[in-house]
């Protein structure tokens, strides 16, 4: 199987926390900065299709041994604007069940480049 390699936009365009989208060949794609690591998924939602990449990065709740919760995974998730799923960047991972994921690509940083692997 082929890869294609293409240049979705340059490191400084996208600071930590922040997400940009992108056109690449036929697909949306959002590019992230999680703690200066460059992450991309596909700008569609797993659950409705709707811009998935387009909602807020945010953190989410966990629970904790009490009946009380605390605040995670600061920047880490986007929020599908539509319904609120949330998903993890990093895996794509949709946080109430990992078993549906938002499609991720590859990304790889070529100097001032970052590049994702369709
Ligand atoms: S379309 Fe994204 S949560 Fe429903």
């Amino acid at each position: 199987m082929s890869e294609n390699k293409i240049i979705a936009c340059k490191t400084h365009e996208v600071a930590p926390g922040q997400q940009k989208i992108v056109q690449l060949d036929r697909f949306s794609v959002g590019v992230f900065n999680v703690d200066g690591e460059f992450h991309a998924l596909l700008n569609v939602c797993p659950h409705k299709g709707a811009a998935l990449c387009e909602g807020p990065v945010c953190g989410t709740t966990a629970a904790t041994d009490g009946r009380d919760f605390t605040y995670c995974k600061d920047k880490a998730l986007v929020r599908c604007a539509w319904h609120g799923w949330e998903f993890d960047i990093k895996s794509g991972e949709f946080l109430v069940d990992p078993s549906i994921k938002a499609k991720t690509f590859a990304v790889s940083v070529e100097g001032e480049d970052v590049v994702v692997h369709l």
